[in-house]
């Protein structure tokens, strides 16, 4: 049987080429995957149980539970100040899924899709799969941190751009937009008809404030945005495989059919873990936080003065990406340092175009393991490429 091409031109992502050399190896100190090693909070895992045991065990609605389509809405409401439609929020399973379903919503074979690089491999991968071409505009690394002006964003729109992806906080660079450049952003998407997939699902790990801006803020009932959120990052549940979406109102229908042929619906049992993470949730959302801010301090400490690697201060996520000087095959270093050092990180290559002098890393791992982690990767880059 023959692959669809763009099936067949899909790589595995250098994210998991590199995991999956040492997968659950206790001697390596990983530091690739988007995830801190502290168990999902108990009182989570506890509602999940109770729910298995009780027999929640059958199909749920596909456009998600009831009563966590309404936890979201109060948790949205509180946050943001606003009063978001219910009609607009639907949980079809992981926010991954959320932004293919996004993806599958507004594009097609020949259409433009626009990601602002460094961006995480698995977007592109996405837009592809709908037969659209991928341009990208970068960011830029500075010493206070990375950033992109709105105005180069809407310069890289073209006649046949149809959807754009906005991840803020960024995955792999902490890059957080403003709100009054997404609003500047919006306003050029309504007028165009140009989807905006927001992918807000490091919202709540931002350094200095409750929450990062959001396009919930700002958008109407029925703008042309897509705003994807999940549980795995500020909650601590990335094996859940749960989050949302809040999309145009009028959209309602079209959610509920694609997420019927997608995956007919989420987990039942990770739903009702979610209702109790969105109710009993604030304290471990602030730990979390508060463990990722002194991870941030001990990647600063450790590599912010090395004279090979510039390391601009990331406002939000919690990766670090560093260029190394003198790097010229991410992977190739990255499969080195794994081999020779027991540490494990992710090669730049794969965040997009021009980033094979970067490593990505994420710091919510325990801080004893995160500190040793970087000694080594420092002891590598001494070793190697002096
Ligand atoms: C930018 C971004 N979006 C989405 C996701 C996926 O979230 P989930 O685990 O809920 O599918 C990740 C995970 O790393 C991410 O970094």
């Amino acid at each position: 049987m023959s692959i669809r091409d763009r099936i067949a031109a899909m790589e595995q992502n250098g994210i998991t080429q590199i995991a999956y050399q040492r997968l659950n190896d206790p001697n390596v100190i990983a530091l690739w995957f988007g995830e801190g090693d502290v168990v999902t909070p108990e009182y989570i895992r506890r509602a999940a149980i109770d729910a298995l045991e009780a027999g929640e065990t059958f199909y749920s609605h596909s456009h998600g539970h009831p009563a966590l389509r309404a936890a979201i809405k109060t948790y949205l409401d509180g946050l943001y100040g606003i009063d978001v439609h219910l009609d607009r929020v639907s949980v079809p399973g992981a926010a991954m899924l959320g932004v293919t379903l996004a993806a599958q919503m507004a594009l097609s074979d020949g259409d433009e899709a626009l990601v602002i690089g460094p961006h995480w491999p698995n977007i592109t991968m996405t837009y592809r799969a709908t037969g659209a071409n991928v341009n990208e505009v970068r960011q830029r690394a500075t010493d206070t941190g990375w950033v992109i002006d709105v105005a180069e964003i809407i310069a890289a729109l073209t006649p046949k751009t149809r959807s754009i992806f906005v991840n803020s906080p960024c995955n792999p660079t902490g890059w957080v937009m403003p709100t009054d450049e997404q609003a500047a952003l919006l306003e050029v998407c309504r007028e165009r008809d140009i989807q905006i997939i927001a992918d807000e699902v490091y919202h709540r790990t931002v350094y200095g404030s409750e929450a990062a801006p959001s396009f919930l803020s700002i958008a109407r009932d029925d703008d042309p945005v897509v705003v994807v959120n999940g549980f795995s990052k500020a909650w601590a549940m990335t094996g859940w495989r749960i989050g949302w979406v809040v999309a145009p109102k009028s959209h309602l229908v079209q959610w509920m059919t694609l997420s019927e042929c997608f995956n007919t619906g989420a987990t039942v049992f990770a739903q009702v873990g979610a209702i109790a993470a969105l109710e009993q949730g604030e304290g471990t959302v602030h730990e979390l936080r508060d463990q990722y801010a002194r991870g941030r301090e001990i990647v600063m400490n450790v590599l912010g003065d090395h004279p090979r690697i510039d390391l601009s201060p990331p406002e939000g996520a919690f990766y670090a990406f560093p260029r190394i000087r003198g790097m010229t095959d991410s992977y190739e270093f990255a499969s080195a340092l794994l081999a020779k050092k027991d540490v494990g990180v992710a090669p730049g290559y794969t965040f997009g175009a021009n980033n094979e002098e970067h490593l990505r890393i994420c710091f919510a791992q325990s801080l004893d393991k995160l500190e040793d982690g970087l000694n080594r990767l420092v002891e590598f880059v001494d070793e190697t490429l002096n």
